[in-house]
C-alpha cells in the first residue's frame, strides 16, 4: 500500500524523466564538474569519498531499504566508500537490521596510509578489505566463499572502469547480489561524457562501465537498470548504473 506521498514522489520521478529541460541543466553539470574533479570534494566520517553527493544519498536508500548482511565493493582508495556502507550498517544495526551484518572490500592497491587510516576507524569493526585484482581468479574465490549463505548480498562496483575490467566484474559478482539487491556500477557517466575528458585514463565513450553493463544485460535478464533512481538523481556518476535484480 502506497501513501499518498510516496504516490507523489513516483508522480514526480515520472515527470523528472520527461522533463528534458531539467535533464539537459543535469548533465551540463556533470560535464562542467567533472574535469575539476568534483566528485573528490567530500569525505565521509572523516575518510575521503570518490562520490558525488547524490550517489552517497542513493546508496542510503538502497542500504536502507536491502538491509544487507554482505556489501561488497570494488575500489576502495582512500576507504571512504567503505566507512560509508560500515556506517550504514551500524544504523541498521541500531534500528534492529541485522546485527553483524559487513562490508567487504577488494584494492589492487590498498596503499599504507589507507589502510592504516581504515583500520584506526571505529567503523572498521564492520569491514574486512581484500588486496589483489577483482578479477582475478583467487580474489573472486575468496569473494564468493564470503557471500556464500548471505541472506541479502548487496555488490557495489567502483574500480578499473575499462569495458574488459567491468564487464569481468559483473560476470564475477553481480550475480552475488540477492533479489530485491543490487548490482550498482559506478562511473557509467563516461559514456556520457565528451571524449577525452581523461587524458590519462584508457576508457572513454565506448569503453567504461556502461558499455560493459549494456552487454552483461543482454544476456542476464535477472537484472533491471532502476529507472526511478536515475530520475531522482539526475546528477549522478552512475546513470543507468543501478542494477536491481529482481528473479
Ligand atoms: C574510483 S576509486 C574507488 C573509490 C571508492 N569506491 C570511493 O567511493 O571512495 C578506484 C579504485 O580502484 C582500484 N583499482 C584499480 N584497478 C583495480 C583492480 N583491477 N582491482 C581492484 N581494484 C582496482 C584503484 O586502486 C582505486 O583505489
Amino acid at each position: 500500500m502506497t501513501s499518498p506521498f510516496e504516490n507523489e514522489v513516483q508522480q514526480r520521478l515520472d515527470d523528472n524523466g520527461r522533463n528534458a529541460q531539467l535533464k539537459a541543466s543535469a548533465d551540463a553539470f556533470m560535464h562542467a564538474s567533472t574535469v575539476p574533479k568534483y566528485s573528490y570534494n567530500f569525505a565521509w566520517m572523516g575518510r575521503p569519498v570518490i562520490q558525488y553527493p547524490q550517489d552517497i544519498v542513493a546508496m542510503q536508500e538502497i542500504i536502507w531499504r536491502v538491509q544487507p548482511d554482505l556489501i561488497i565493493e570494488t575500489g576502495i582508495a582512500h576507504g571512504g566508500s567503505l566507512i560509508f556502507s560500515a556506517s550504514m550498517l551500524e544504523l541498521n544495526a541500531a534500528c534492529g537490521g541485522p546485527k553483524d551484518a559487513r562490508v567487504l572490500g577488494v584494492d589492487i592497491d590498498i596503499r599504507a596510509h589507507n589502510r592504516a587510516a581504515i583500520e584506526a576507524h571505529p567503523m572498521f569493526r564492520r569491514i574486512d578489505m581484500i588486496q589483489g585484482s577483482s578479477i582475478a581468479p583467487e580474489i573472486i574465490e575468496q569473494v564468493r566463499a564470503r557471500a556464500r549463505a548471505k541472506p541479502r548480498v548487496l555488490v557495489c562496483l567502483d574500480s578499473n572502469h575499462t569495458h574488459d575490467h567491468v564487464l569481468a566484474e559483473l560476470h564475477a559478482y553481480a550475480m552475488l547480489a540477492t533479489v530485491g539487491s543490487y548490482c550498482v556500477v559506478f562511473d557509467t557517466i563516461v559514456e556520457d561524457l565528451p571524449a577525452g575528458i581523461y587524458p590519462e585514463r584508457t576508457w572513454g565513450p565506448g569503453n567504461n562501465p556502461k558499455s560493459a553493463l549494456y552487454e552483461y544485460l543482454k544476456d542476464h535478464p535477472q537484472f533491471e537498470i532502476d529507472r526511478d533512481m536515475d530520475h531522482k538523481l539526475l546528477i549522478s556518476v552512475a546513470p543507468q548504473g543501478y542494477l536491481k535484480r529482481v528473479k
